[in-house]
């Protein structure tokens, strides 16, 4: 176990974070080890009332691509865990079972599907972090979300050591969201995913089409996609340790149909997919945009130039520069559209 460990290579935004206690674990027992622990008990028991929500004194630290510390010193027990291994459970003619540890970084293990030619993750290729974070907030891309090819997740609840498995179902997936953003103290420790021999590629969403027209690819393999997508990802955002940031900042915006037609009627090009009868989801980097934030750059921070829903860290600043960058945007966009927008970011 570490003290006064610093997280800045933890955190994408690459903030200088510093937690009281650090303890990486590699293996199962290294997780009976921690629950032994003395600092850990102290920092669990002190935290076992309120471990959902943001107050709580342990913290699951993964990747840490979609996190942003509040302030420079959490004084608590990170838990980073690390588990490496990648294991085929079971093959059909149809499908592959795999299973995936939590500690296994997402972009590569998206590489190793592809390169077996197992359809499902070619879409959500390069998204930073590593695969245990992945069902959190379900991650999405490009028309694809983790959750349709996950099987069951594998979970330790580190407040009372207990183990479950939970079902596709038990997860509670929706858009950026499922039932461990809740539960703070549960920590997944691998994946198991069913993937596709025979797959349908999604090139519907935004210019994947267009990009794979455009290079005379007119029947395009698993490979094609993924290339493709990762080259469009290249293009909007920022390269992940090379600028600070955490991907989309912001939760895209689910606004009432009366709303979207109001906005509609001012702004014609408003880009929009509909939710259900009574609501529309629109985009928040489109709102920022428009409200004219995109490239803005305040001392250490910024909105990036090629996507306004990204915020991003150019190094040397404080986490609080993040957040009052990110209150005058809610503010200005609330002025200009009458919509609020929420962060996508854990904010601890
Ligand atoms: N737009 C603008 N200006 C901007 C940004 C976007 O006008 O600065 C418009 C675009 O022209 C487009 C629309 O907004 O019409 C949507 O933009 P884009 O396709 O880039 O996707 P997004 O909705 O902004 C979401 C995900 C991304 C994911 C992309 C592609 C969320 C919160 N974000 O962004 O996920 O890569 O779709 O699928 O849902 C992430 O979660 O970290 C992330 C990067």
């Amino acid at each position: 176990m570490e003290k006064n460990f610093s997280l800045r290579e933890l955190n994408t935004f690459g903030f200088d974070v510093k937690a009281r206690f650090f303890q990486e674990v590699k293996s199962l027992e290294d997780i009976s080890d921690l629950l032994q622990n003395p600092d850990f008990i102290s920092c669990r028991d002190a935290t076992v009332s309120r471990i959902n929500d943001n107050t709580s004194r342990i913290l699951i630290l993964s990747g840490g691509s979609n996190i942003l510390f509040s302030s420079e010193f959490f004084d608590g027990f990170v838990v980073h865990p690390n588990i490496k291994g990648i294991e085929t459970l079971e093959e059909t003619g149809e499908t592959v079972k795999i299973r995936c540890y939590s500690g296994e970084v997402w972009k590569d293990f998206v590489d190793y599907t592809v390169s077996r030619n197992l359809y499902g993750l070619e879409n959500l290729a390069d998204i930073p972090g590593k695969t245990g974070a992945a069902p959190v907030q379900n991650i999405g891309a490009y028309g694809a979300e983790v959750k349709d090819t996950i099987y069951q997740v594998h979970t330790i609840d580190l407040t009372n050591g207990q183990t479950k498995v939970f079902s596709n179902e038990e997860c509670q997936f929706s858009y950026r969201n499922s039932i461990f953003k809740k539960h703070k103290s549960i920590m997944i420790y691998a994946v198991d995913f069913v993937l596709k021999k025979h797959g349908e590629l999604k090139l519907d969403y935004g210019n994947i089409r267009n990009y794979l027209v455009n290079n005379n690819i007119t029947n395009p393999t698993l490979q094609d996609v993924a290339t493709t997508v990762k080259t469009i990802r290249a293009e909007k955002l920022p390269e992940v340790g090379v600028v600070g940031s955490v991907g989309s900042f912001f939760q895209n915006a689910i606004v009432t149909t009366d709303k979207y037609l109001e906005i509609k009627e001012l702004y014609p090009d408003v880009p929009s997919y509909p939710v259900d009868i009574n609501s529309v989801k629109i985009p928040s980097g489109w709102l920022i945009d428009r409200a004219g934030w995109k490239g803005h750059r305040e001392n250490h921070v910024g909105v990036w130039d090629k996507q306004a829903l990204v915020l991003v860290h150019y190094g040397g600043g404080k986490p609080q520069e993040i957040l009052d960058l990110m209150k005058e945007i809610q503010d200005s966009v609330k002025d200009k559209f009458g919509v609020w927008i929420k962060p996508e970011v854990n904010i601890i």
